[in-house]
């Protein structure tokens, strides 16, 4: 049965698009094998996996890979659940990939130097770390701020579950998406919960500087599109 964690990921993340061109691109440019980092239920896993590539998704919440292994040719895809702030993976890979803003949730430059060791440790000689990222103050009418979005809503039996950005708030060096969820049961009981996820404030600059710390070499960069529902992002590459 699919977790209430993964229902959530897969409506607030999963129909997001307009990052794929960027990926396939960077995974024809380095070949496999792909390391893809936050992969969650794998959005982009199973996508690189469909195409060819040997893939492993790392993630810290075992419930969303259960969901990933379970989706059409999850078996496809190899799991590691484990902390990407100290993984040991025991194998290098050609790229590795670290997609929408899953480098900015580690717990600021602590965690992202201990986060770029590990990486920089599994790229093989020639290969690539490449991390979108994004100021989330830059988003002016987009999901995160400005007009409110329309909410993204799903079925799961007989629950129905909805999700919606209500508000970005700030605290020192990070930027919170606060989210409206409601859970709609059978008997007609609403249960309404807040959700934040808290983003740590990261320009390429800086992230660039930090991996030439951790021994990479900065690549060129390459941009993905804003969307009505998402804001743009930058994807910095550091090679090895
Ligand atoms: C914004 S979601 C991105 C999911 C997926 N990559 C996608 O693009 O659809 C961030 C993911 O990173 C995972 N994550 C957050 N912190 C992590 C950590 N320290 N180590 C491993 N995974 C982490 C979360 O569980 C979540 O699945």
């Amino acid at each position: 049965m699919i977790s209430e964690a993964a229902i959530w990921h897969d409506l607030e993340c999963g129909s997001y698009e307009a990052d794929l061109d960027c990926w396939r691109t960077l995974a024809s440019d380095h070949r496999g094998p792909i390391l893809d980092v936050g992969a969650g239920t794998g959005r982009i896993s199973l996508m690189l996996a469909a195409l060819g590539y040997e893939v492993t998704a790392l993630d810290l919440d075992r419930s969303l890979l259960a969901a990933l292994s379970e989706r059409p040719n999850g078996a496809t895809v190899e799991t590691a659940c484990a902390d990407a702030r100290d993984f040991d993976l025991q194998r290098n890979f050609a790229l590795i990939i670290v997609p929408m803003l899953t480098v900015q949730l580690f717990g600021g430059s602590e965690g992202r130097a201990q986060f770029l060791a590990a990486a920089a440790g599994h790229l093989l000689a020639g290969g690539c770390l490449a991390l979108a990222i994004a100021d989330l103050l830059d988003d002016e009418e987009g999901a995160a701020g400005g007009a409110v979005p329309e909410a993204d809503v799903c079925t799961v039996g007989e629950t129905s579950y909805s999700t919606r950005a209500v508000a970005l708030n700030q605290r020192e060096g990070q930027i919170g998406i606060e989210r409206r969820r409601e859970v709609a049961a059978a008997d007609g009981s609403v249960d309404v919960q807040s959700a934040t996820d808290w983003i740590d404030a990261l320009s390429p600059e800086q992230l660039e500087a930090e991996g030439v710390a951790a021994g990479l070499k900065v690549e060129p960069r390459r941009m993905i599109p804003a969307t009505d529902e998402y804001i743009g992002s930058a994807v910095v590459c550091l090679g090895r």
